[in-house]
């Protein structure tokens, strides 16, 4: 497994450090309009092959499901992949997005690196190896109660029919809790869980390739992820929650 963290590690770093150059050009864009959202296709893009580059280059036959590309090839190993989490950040110059990266074995997943190259943070996880951060090791908040927790969440903007249903949960976390953040990235969301930056984490409808190194991450720095429902498989679910395995209880019960 360190292989594969290695390789992820190497990958996750090299389009990180793109992305960042990338950040620089972005000003020259922004005065045509669309010119920035077709740059900003054009770095996505960009960053996903280099990643699939670095992967090929060791394990040629793995397979791979990317957030541009789709799914490709068929093997009990698949390297699951966002090359930019937080687009609509990086568009807008907010400096808050990440690499995100994952190792599947017959579905499970093994090996999880999250890159957020604005802070040269490095989240790594390997299952039954816990998980680090710059290579110190991560524990989730303690937190037995919502009383003095942050939450994160994400709003479902691509789906804003799910609103009221959003709000009803908000507004009944948001009794209890002391503040909610909105930081723009899920992956990084999941990490900040992992990292006891933030109490927990909950959202609708995000995608494999935005959860599946940040769910590992939680898990092996001692939290729980499911769904909304309490349900312990988020993958196919249309929700995720992410906590110490006490509060994410707790906030079951809160919104039920
Ligand atoms: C998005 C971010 C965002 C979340 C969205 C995701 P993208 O990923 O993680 O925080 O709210 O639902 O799709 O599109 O920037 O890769
Ligand atoms: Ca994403
Ligand atoms: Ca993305």
């Amino acid at each position: 497994m360190k292989a594969l963290e290695n390789i992820a590690v190497r990958a996750a770093r090299k389009a990180g450090d793109y992305l960042l150059q990338s950040t620089e050009k972005l000003g020259q864009f922004k005065a045509e309009s669309k010119g920035a959202n077709d740059y900003v296709s054009t770095v996505d893009r960009k960053a996903e092959s280099i990643i699939i580059n670095t992967i090929a280059r060791n394990y040629p036959d793995h397979a791979i499901l990317a957030e541009e590309s789709g799914s490709h090839g068929e093997h009990e190993y698949q390297w699951v992949i966002d090359p930019l989490d937080g687009t609509t950040n990086f568009l807008h110059g907010i400096p808050h997005y990440a690499v995100s990266i994952a190792v599947r074995h017959k579905g499970r997943t093994q090996v999880g690196v999250i890159f957020d190259p604005v802070r040269n943070e490095l989240f790594t996880a390997t299952r039954g190896s816990g998980a680090q951060l710059n290579n110190q090791r991560l524990r989730v908040s303690r937190a037995q109660s919502l009383r003095d927790t942050i939450l994160s969440t994400g709003f479902p903007f691509r789906n804003k029919r799910r609103m009221p249903e959003y709000q009803r949960i908000f507004n009944a976390l948001f009794e209890d809790c002391s503040d909610m953040r909105r930081a723009g990235s899920a992956a990084l969301d999941l990490a900040w869980v992992a990292a006891g930056r933030v109490d927990g984490f909950w959202e609708f409808d995000l995608s494999d390739w935005d959860t599946a190194a940040g769910a590992l991450m939680v898990s092996e720095a001692g939290g729980m992820v499911g769904d909304l429902s309490g349900n312990p498989g988020f993958d196919k679910a249309d929700s995720i929650l992410a906590a110490n395995p006490k509060l994410y209880k707790v906030i079951l019960q809160k919104i039920r």
